[in-house]
């Protein structure tokens, strides 16, 4: 893509002028955007770059592993691999109001971003993944609606309080845009593709109140899902699927036995911007299938329901 290629050469350019040979860190969170941006950095300045990917906990199956592996491996990346699962569990625990496990999730992040920063001595600059549509958004919300659905967490307010300026090398992108960019730099057509993950991960797809156990059954379920849809070819067509865990546990029978397990939601939407969805269509078949892998693979769950509420009323998440 030619015009990709040109912008990727003044991008490199304009980065290096910027932050000369001064440090720069950059937040992982294993999407698309700070994968982009975290790769065309270090093309234009190497290893003043450090990459701080903070894991807590809330990833799904292998995930942290392949995103680290990705950075490290592949791009040779200098990268933290922060593994601070029990920090965030942990004070998670007891937590079932999904606002509440918002915060907490967000002060724990930048405590541990900050924490990192700080042990490889600091940075003039942090990096940043921000889109075009990310600038416009806050413009425009100013103005806008005063009810706030679900606070997300990012790390607003962290470069000014460690002194950090930032460089955003796809503030003028669209989200279109930063795939091409993606694929131009070699990331794995798989990894460009992927639906959106939510900041607080896992947390806000077991409503009420999680535990370990429950993050391990719902990471199997969820693993299962997404590779029925994509063994059916579904994938590209769907914005976002994954399993919710209900917190309920309901009675089965399997084999000769009595069970007492724990209830989950398939979620699939399709969208144009997740600001409104529609439940995708999914053939009984493909659901009756899939049910039955659940159950059959999932110690931990013995019932499968689809969610079919649009959004609105319904949000994507469950919380
Ligand atoms: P909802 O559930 O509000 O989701 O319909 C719309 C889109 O936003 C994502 N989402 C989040 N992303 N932090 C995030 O980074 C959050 O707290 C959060 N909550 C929802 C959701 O996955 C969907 O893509």
């Amino acid at each position: 893509d030619w015009t990709m290629d040109a912008y990727r050469e003044q991008a490199i350019a304009k980065i290096r002028e910027q932050v000369g040979d001064a440090r720069v860190i950059c937040g992982l969170s294993g999407g698309v955007d700070s994968s982009v941006a975290a790769v065309l950095i270090h093309e234009a300045i190497g290893d003043q770059l450090t990459c701080v990917y903070v894991d807590h906990g809330l990833m799904r199956l292998n995930e942290s592993e392949q995103v680290v592996g990705m950075f490290r491996d592949k791009y040779n990346i200098p990268l933290i691999h922060a593994d601070e699962s029990d920090l965030f569990i942990d004070a998670l625990e007891g937590v079932s109001d999904p606002e509440i496990k918002r915060k907490t999730i967000g002060r724990l992040f930048i405590e541990v971003f900050e924490k990192h920063a700080k042990s490889i001595g600091g940075a003039d600059f942090l990096a940043q993944g921000t889109l075009y549509p990310d600038v416009i958004e806050s413009v425009s919300f100013s103005g806008g609606p005063s009810v706030t659905i679900k606070s997300h967490h990012n790390v607003g307010g962290l470069p000014e309080k460690m002194g950090m300026k930032l460089v955003e090398p796809l503030r003028e992108l669209f989200k279109d845009e930063v795939r091409a960019l993606g694929r131009e730099l070699g990331l794995p057509e798989s990894f460009i593709g992927r639906h959106p993950f939510p900041g607080p991960g896992l947390a806000i797809r077991c409503p009420g109140e999680i535990t370990r156990e429950k993050l391990e059954i719902l990471r199997r379920a969820d693993a299962v899902f997404i590779d029925q849809i994509r063994k059916h070819g579904l994938y590209d067509d769907i914005w976002q699927a994954f399993v919710a865990l209900l917190p309920v546990r309901t009675v089965g029978v399997m084999g000769d036995g009595r069970t007492y397990d724990f209830a989950c939601a398939l979620r699939a939407v399709t969208s144009v911007d997740g600001m409104t969805a529609d439940y995708y269509p999914f053939s009984h078949d493909f659901l009756g299938e899939t049910a039955t892998r659940i159950i059959n693979e999932v110690p931990g769950i013995n019932r499968c329901t689809y969610d079919i509420t649009s959004k609105p009323p319904g949000t994507i998440e469950w919380e």
